[in-house]
Formats: C-alpha cells, sequence, structure tokens
C-alpha cells in the first residue's frame, strides 16, 4: 500500500528506466515506438564469454567482496594497455554495475558534488539520496561542442563555498552520455589542474571509454593516479547491462578509500555474482576475437550515430557530431522555438504524435526551456547489423546500408523530419527527410 505523501512508482523510477518501461508497454499495446530513450546496446553476447558463462553456471560460493582476484588482476592489466595507466597506484574493486558503485563512492566520499550540465540522469538523484548537495558547472561552448572549462570549476567551487558548501568531488564522464563528446588530454589536464588546486577528488566514469570512435580509451587516471577514481565496465563496449558487472580502480594515495567502499559492498551486494566474474575475466585478456568485436561495435556506433546527427543538420536542427558512445544531443531550438517551451513538451509529443522515444534535456540537468533532448541510437538488431556491416565492408559501400541495419533509425529520423513539418510546415523539412535521400559517403 502506498503511503500518504509518497510517489508512485512511475515518477520515482530513473527517467531512463521509466522510458523503457514505458516503451514495452506501448508497444505490448500494439503501438509502433521508435525507441530513442533508452541506451542498451544492441549487440549479441560474444561466444568465448557465453561458453565462460555456462562452463562456470555450478559455481555458487561467495566470492571476496572486492572482487575475484583473477579478474581484479586482468582489469589491472588491462587498463595499463588500453588507457596507459599506472596500475601499481590503484586497487581494483568490482561491483554489480557502475551504477552502484558510483553511488557507493558518492557515499564514501563525504561532502558536495560538482556536477557538469548536462550530465548523466542518475549522479544527481545519487547524490540526493545520500543527503549530499549538487552543485552544478555549467559546460562552455567550443568549436560548436560543450566543453568543461578548468575556470567554470573553479568559480562552480568559489561560489559553492562561499555559500557554506563543501564541495569535495568533481564526476566528469567521457566519452559523455548525453553529449556523445568526449574531452581532449589538453582539457583533461587543466581539470586535473583545477583539482589539484582546490583538493577535490575526480570520479571519472568512463564506462563509454572504449566506445571512442577514434578507438583511442584516454583515461583521467593516467594524468591524475593520485586523486582520480575511475569507473567501468561490461556493459556498454559489450553490450552486456544485464550482467551487472562493474569496475572501479582506487588510487591507493587516498587513505581509506578503498575500504571504506569494501565496508560498504560487504554491508549491500556482497559480491558480484561468481559465474558472471568468472566470465568477465574473458573481456580482460585482450582476446583478438573480443578486440575485434570491440572494433566492429564500436564502428557501428560511429557510423549510425553520426548519421543521426548529420541527417538531423539536414533539418535545420543543431545537432554536434558525436565522438563516442550511442548518443546525440540535439537542440530544436531553431527550428521549434515559439512551438514548445519545455523539452519535456517537446519528448513527449515526439512520442504521442510520431511514436519516436527520447528523453528530455531536463533530466539531464538542462533548462527545461532549452529544447534538447537525447537521442540514443540503438534501436536495431545487433545481429543483423554485424553481418551486414562485416559484408559490406562498412560505409560508403551501399547507399541503403542504414536503412538494411537499422531500418527503426532510418524511419526514427523520418518520423522526426515530419515532426518538424508539422510544426512548422513553413520549413522544407519535408523534402529533406525521406529516408531514400540518406545517402552514404
Ligand atoms: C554515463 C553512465 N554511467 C554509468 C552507467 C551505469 O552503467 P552500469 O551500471 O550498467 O555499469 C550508465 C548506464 O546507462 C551511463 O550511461
Amino acid at each position: 500500500m502506498q503511503q500518504a505523501g509518497s510517489r508512485d512508482i512511475k515518477s520515482a523510477i530513473s527517467p531512463t528506466l521509466a522510458i523503457n518501461e514505458l516503451v514495452h508497454s506501448m508497444r505490448d499495446k500494439g503501438r509502433k515506438i521508435f525507441h530513442m530513450g533508452f541506451g542498451e546496446a544492441p549487440f549479441p553476447v560474444p561466444p568465448r564469454m557465453m561458453d565462460a558463462l555456462r562452463d562456470n553456471a555450478r559455481e555458487r560460493s561467495y566470492l571476496p567482496v572486492a572482487g575475484l582476484p583473477q579478474l581484479c588482476k586482468a582489469v589491472a592489466e588491462h587498463q595499463a594497455f588500453h588507457a596507459d595507466v599506472d596500475m601499481e597506484r590503484f586497487d581494483v574493486l568490482i561491483g554489480p554495475g557502475s551504477k552502484i558503485i558510483l553511488f557507493a563512492l558518492q557515499m564514501a566520499i563525504p561532502g558536495d558534488t560538482l556536477l557538469p550540465v548536462p550530465s548523466w540522469v542518475s549522479y544527481s538523484p545519487q547524490s540526493k539520496l545520500l543527503g549530499q548537495h549538487v552543485v552544478p558547472v555549467p559546460m562552455g561552448l567550443s568549436g560548436g561542442g560543450l566543453v568543461l572549462e578548468a575556470a567554470a570549476i573553479d568559480q562552480a567551487v568559489e561560489q559553492a563555498r562561499a555559500a557554506g558548501h563543501n564541495p569535495t568531488k568533481l564526476l566528469i564522464n567521457f566519452p559523455s552520455n548525453p553529449t556523445g563528446l568526449t574531452i581532449d588530454d589538453a582539457t583533461l589536464l587543466s581539470i586535473v589542474e583545477v583539482c589539484r588546486s582546490r583538493n577535490l577528488i575526480l570520479i571519472s566514469d568512463e564506462i563509454y571509454g572504449r566506445l571512442s570512435f577514434d578507438h583511442r580509451y584516454r583515461s583521467a587516471a593516467r594524468h591524475f593516479p593520485e586523486g582520480c577514481v575511475v569507473t567501468t565496465g561490461l556493459s556498454k563496449h559489450l553490450s552486456l547491462g544485464g550482467w551487472r558487472l562493474g569496475i572501479s580502480l582506487i588510487p591507493k594515495s587516498l587513505p581509506g578509500l578503498f575500504e571504506d567502499l569494501c565496508h560498504i559492498a560487504s554491508e549491500t551486494w556482497s559480491c558480484v555474482a561468481a559465474p558472471v566474474q568468472i566470465a568477465a575475466v574473458e573481456a580482460y585478456l585482450n582476446h583478438p576475437d573480443i578486440e575485434a568485436f570491440i572494433t566492429s561495435t564500436t564502428d557501428i556506433h560511429a557510423y549510425i550515430n553520426r548519421r543521426i546527427a548529420e541527417q538531423l543538420s539536414r533539418l535545420g536542427v543543431n545537432c554536434v557530431s558525436p565522438q563516442g558512445g550511442f548518443y546525440t544531443w540535439p537542440d530544436f531550438s531553431n527550428v521549434l522555438d515559439g512551438v514548445y517551451t519545455s523539452s519535456e513538451q517537446m519528448a513527449a509529443s515526439l512520442l504521442e504524435q510520431h511514436g519516436v522515444a527520447t528523453l528530455p534535456g531536463v533530466v539531464f540537468g538542462e533548462d527545461s526551456a532549452t529544447l534538447k533532448l537525447r537521442l540514443s541510437g540503438c534501436d536495431y538488431d545487433g545481429e543483423t547489423a554485424l553481418d551486414i556491416w562485416a559484408s559490406s565492408g562498412g560505409p560508403g559501400t551501399r547507399a541503403d546500408l542504414l536503412e538494411r541495419m537499422a531500418p527503426n533509425i532510418t524511419a526514427a529520423l523520418t518520423e522526426l523530419g515530419s515532426f518538424i513539418f508539422d510544426c512548422n510546415p513553413a520549413t522544407d523539412a519535408e523534402s529533406t527527410h525521406r529516408p531514400e535521400e540518406i545517402s552514404d559517403r
């Protein structure tokens, strides 16, 4: 029974999971919905990992709280190899997804959290659940894209301290959900400089790190081994969100942090499922088949999400081409200003009238009046897309590649064109939205 004053379940759950449930219930009722609301990579489980999971199904015992030692070792070697991190300076802790590790980290580091705007939907609710204050750090614009500037962090710290808050940590994420943009090395170094001078712990959410479209995994830990905590896991680059395996690297020079996290882990999740941890070792041994899978699937994400950005730009929407992950972050103000007064209203109409599910910018901390949406480019069958990609030899070969790999994405782009045209028939959006006009370059 619901208590007086408590929220109903729909308004209480995280927006990403809520939109996913809504889409499934609309589809169950027979509606055709194009799902750009939820970031779930669609590729099949790599056969080697499926075999390892099956072979270890009989493992039924609890494992050490920090994680299976072979997995921690493989993760350490992998981070050293792919991200050039000096792993002598870090401990590894495994958890049931990086989301709960991020929550545990915020719990273990008292004080308030500096959060860039926009940021992933769950950081701020997690801080609030812990009774911590969130200090927003507005992003600046550079070359058309959003950039986290050292001066903005510095200013936010100054103002927060003057207002009686106690910012102790900065949480960054790159490539970013929602923007799809990464942080270059020079910017990372300037962010690290502020963290050092302001005595901030840097929490670097690198869950999309291996999905960088240039195939370079940049880790902030490389530049800040004494004060940067990294979180990552299997969910994104291996499409294994449901396996619930997350990873964290904890600097040895932050006294007591690793122990505090182990304490939280031991009193809450105890350990990640034994068969999953054993199978996860395979993900970190640089097997050629797993590495080839990561390369191809990253290329497919790059191809599809860049095409989404290109097509939106053609429709007159301001959309920067993404650099990693599987999201785009279009701003519809150019074409829909005056038609909608909030991103929620715009997202609701798009879903209701055109069957395209998205998330409004406001849930990422953006001002509600800014007409931004986060689009996830994952609504396609990963196995089919991989087969077509392998046989086509990549982009530029077939004009209908996007349509064949991801028909729901081309249909969603068509609907987006109609949405703009219906709202604003004076534009020539209708003439530019048809899928046959989406050509490969
Ligand atoms: C930016 C970001 N961080 C963390 C997570 C959590 O991933 P997981 O708990 O599956 O490791 C997600 C998942 O959507 C995400 O987008």
